[in-house]
């Protein structure tokens, strides 16, 4: 059955690969992005959230049937928790009316290995919190004593943490929405070019993220994971976070997880 998706960051990298993917289903997929797309809305700030909602609720009739929160960047900067987690939250919380509205309903943020880093627990509480000014102001303060790497993975360990706790809850499983993260390894795209043509950063994401299943990752290898997890097969994974990383969870955390 064709379904009505929507995802951010659809434009480029995995979030370009799954909405390929999906189309190639069949499926109908409103592609949003910081610019061009279906919808552009800029997910760093509360009016482009609100402007996400609003067109994605014209075009579709108030009716999803699911939503990839793909979005994101890794700048060392406090930009990247208000994108990777608040402006994710909100684009999923703000969607969770259209989404009860549709069949089969399936929500997905896209995640990172990175939660499993060292994170700054400032950031990590702030967000836990919904306190956005306070999580900007503990990631300035992580910039400023050169901590800056931490920003990215308190932001994804903080969506991360988020899915764990929504998931079960009234409003989404209760209303029978699935809600998961995949967790991808290092990704060949222009969010991570920089760093891998470069060999000192190189050297560097390869001792953070070993990938001994494949090595780096392609987007196209990501999107058929995204596509299962928001399908109407998927009825029974929700809050987890589901590592897509070439095993790199696996040797950075080995068995202390259970
Ligand atoms: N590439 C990797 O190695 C990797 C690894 C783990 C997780 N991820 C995550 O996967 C997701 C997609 O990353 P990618 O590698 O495909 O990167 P990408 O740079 O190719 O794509 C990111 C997309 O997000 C959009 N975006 C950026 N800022 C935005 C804003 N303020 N408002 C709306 N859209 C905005 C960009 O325009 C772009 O289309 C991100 O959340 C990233 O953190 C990537």
């Amino acid at each position: 059955m064709p379904r009505t998706y929507l995802v951010t960051g659809a434009l480029s990298g995995i979030g370009a690969a799954t909405t390929a993917l999906l189309r190639r289903q069949g499926h109908t997929v409103l592609a949003a992005d910081l610019e061009g797309g279906d919808i552009a809305a800029d997910l760093s700030a509360p009016e482009g959230r609100a402007a996400l909602v609003a067109r994605a609720r014209e075009l579709s009739g108030g009716r999803l049937d699911a939503v990839v929160a793909c979005a994101g960047v890794a700048h060392f900067d406090p930009v990247t928790v208000r994108i990777n987690h608040f402006g994710a939250v909100a684009t999923l919380e703000g969607l969770r009316p259209l989404l009860a509205a549709g069949s089969d309903p399936r929500a997905l943020v896209v995640g990172s290995v990175d939660a499993v880093h060292p994170t700054d627990p400032a950031i990590v509480a702030a967000a836990d919190a919904d306190d956005e000014t306070e999580a900007v102001a503990a990631a300035r303060a992580a910039v400023d004593r050169g901590e800056g790497h931490l920003v990215y993975s308190s932001s994804k360990a903080a969506v991360s943490r988020w899915v764990r706790r929504a998931a079960p809850g009234d409003a989404w499983a209760g209303a029978g929405i699935a809600l998961n993260a995949v967790a991808p390894g290092v990704v060949l795209t222009p969010l991570t070019k920089p760093l891998l043509d470069d060999p000192a950063t190189l050297a560097l994401v390869e001792r953070a993220v070993p990938m001994p299943l494949h090595g780096h990752s392609r987007p196209e290898q990501l999107a058929p994971l995204v596509a299962w997890l928001t399908s109407p097969e998927n009825a029974l994974v929700t809050g987890q976070v589901v590592f897509a990383d070439g095993g790199a969870d696996a040797v950075l955390r080995g068995d202390r997880v259970w």
